[in-house]
């Protein structure tokens, strides 16, 4: 298999019900690894017979903006983008490892395009992709409609549900609930990689004063810092907010309101 420079053309137009927001065409070079010697695209329809599901929910995926842009072609090609020229495959009535492309769960495939979320990965703490303990597809379907759901989850998969099925401790219910927590983990959490212990955000208070402005006020002296209705000016120089045995239970607590465990 060779290595292949396309164009491809990525046209970036939002049709909503039957008005046309937007249409602007960003033209970038990708290199794709995905050759079939001797294939030719014949664009996604030419999957729809076999693959009805696919083809049907994909016009919602934001892959079904990328095309690969051949001057003989002008039918959309984002299936192909992925798995390949697909004229053999479907000339021989298809089947598994016939003349096309499954990237299955290697990252690789996802990177060609993904740059930046290739540097994400290499970052010192990440989710453990190139290590080959979990993949992309475990949170992103690269057909469907919610490109924020695991590929084959349940429909009703929402962004905290995809990160619940490997983090039960987190995600349980409990009695003091943290607030913070109904925006999503990635409110505090960078999903791919971070430089920061514990794929934090922030690794110090900035992360929580975020939400957490301090209170002015009578009573509040200039650069005293209150959170709630303590003075946290000395608390917040012993270190992070969720270290030095302070809210130690940031993900909520069955014990005390104040989450501190
Ligand atoms: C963004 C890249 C990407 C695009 C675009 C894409 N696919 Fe896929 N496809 C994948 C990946 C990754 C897998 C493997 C998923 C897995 O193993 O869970 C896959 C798997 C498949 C499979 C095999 C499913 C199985 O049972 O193993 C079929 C069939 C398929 N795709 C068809 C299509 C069709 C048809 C389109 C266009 C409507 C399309 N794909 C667009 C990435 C893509
Ligand atoms: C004539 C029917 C037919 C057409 C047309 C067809 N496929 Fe398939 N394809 C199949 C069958 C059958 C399989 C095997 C699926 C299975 O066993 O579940 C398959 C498997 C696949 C796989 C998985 C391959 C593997 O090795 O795991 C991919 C990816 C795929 N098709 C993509 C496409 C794309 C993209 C198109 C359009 C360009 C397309 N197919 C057109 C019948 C077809
Ligand atoms: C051929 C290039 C290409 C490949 C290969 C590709 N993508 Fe994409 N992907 C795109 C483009 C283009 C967009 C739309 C970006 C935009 O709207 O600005 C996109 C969007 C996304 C988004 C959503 C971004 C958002 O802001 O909603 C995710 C998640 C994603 N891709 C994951 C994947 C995964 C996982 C794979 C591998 C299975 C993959 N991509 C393979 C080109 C690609
Ligand atoms: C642990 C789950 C998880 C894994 C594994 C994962 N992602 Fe993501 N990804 C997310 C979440 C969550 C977001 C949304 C981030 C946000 O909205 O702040 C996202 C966003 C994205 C985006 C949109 C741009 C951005 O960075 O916000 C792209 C592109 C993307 N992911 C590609 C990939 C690729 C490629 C892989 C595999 C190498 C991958 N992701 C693996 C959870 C994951
Ligand atoms: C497919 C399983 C899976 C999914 C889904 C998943 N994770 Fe993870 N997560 C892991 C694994 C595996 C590790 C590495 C654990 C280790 O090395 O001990 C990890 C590590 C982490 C860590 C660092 C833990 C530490 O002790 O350093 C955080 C934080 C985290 N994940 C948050 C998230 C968030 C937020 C989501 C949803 C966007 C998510 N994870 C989705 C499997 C998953
Ligand atoms: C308000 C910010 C915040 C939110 C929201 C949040 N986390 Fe965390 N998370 C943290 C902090 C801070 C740590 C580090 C705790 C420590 O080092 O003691 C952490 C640590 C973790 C760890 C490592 C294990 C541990 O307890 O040290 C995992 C896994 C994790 N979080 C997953 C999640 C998941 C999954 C979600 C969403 C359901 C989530 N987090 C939402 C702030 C948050
Ligand atoms: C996305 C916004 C957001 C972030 C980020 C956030 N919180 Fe919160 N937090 C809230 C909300 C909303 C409440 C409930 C209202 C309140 O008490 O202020 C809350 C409540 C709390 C409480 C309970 C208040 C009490 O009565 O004692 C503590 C403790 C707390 N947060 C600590 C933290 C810590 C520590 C961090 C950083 C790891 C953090 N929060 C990050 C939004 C956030």
């Amino acid at each position: 298999m060779f290595r292949r420079n396309f164009i491809l053309g990525v046209g970036l137009c939002a049709v909503t019900g039957a008005v046309l927001l937007s249409c602007s065409t960003v033209e970038r070079t990708v290199v794709v690894p995905v050759d079939i010697p001797g294939a030719t695209f014949v664009g996604n329809g030419a999957c729809y017979e076999c693959h009805t599901n696919f083809v049907r929910a994909f016009p919602f995926s934001p892959h079904a903006r990328v095309r690969v842009e051949t001057a003989d072609l002008k039918a959309s090609t984002g299936c192909e983008s992925c798995h390949g020229p697909g004229s053999k495959h479907a000339a021989v009535g298809g089947g598994r490892g016939q003349f096309i492309v499954n990237p299955g769960k290697t990252a690789s495939a996802c990177f060609e395009c993904h740059l930046q979320t290739r540097a994400e990965f290499a970052l010192p703490q990440r989710h453990p992709v190139a290590e080959g303990k979990m993949n992309c597809v475990q949170c992103h379907d690269p057909h469907g409609r919610d490109i924020l759901k695991p590929a084959r989850g349940l429909a009703m998969a929402r962004l905290n549900e995809s990160c619940a099925g490997c983090h039960r401790e987190q995600t349980k219910p409990v009695v003091y609930e943290h607030e913070a927590m109904r925006e999503g983990c990635t409110v505090c959490h960078q999903p791919h990689g971070s430089i920061n212990a514990k794929l934090l955000h922030q690794p110090d208070p900035n992360l929580c004063l975020r939400c957490h402005a301090q209170v002015q006020g009578p009573g509040v002296r200039p650069g005293d810092l209150v959170i709630g209705k303590v003075n946290h000016t000395l608390l917040v120089s012993r270190g992070a907010c969720w270290a030095s045995g302070c809210h130690t239970a940031v993900h909520g607590s069955n014990i005390n309101p104040h989450l501190l465990y």
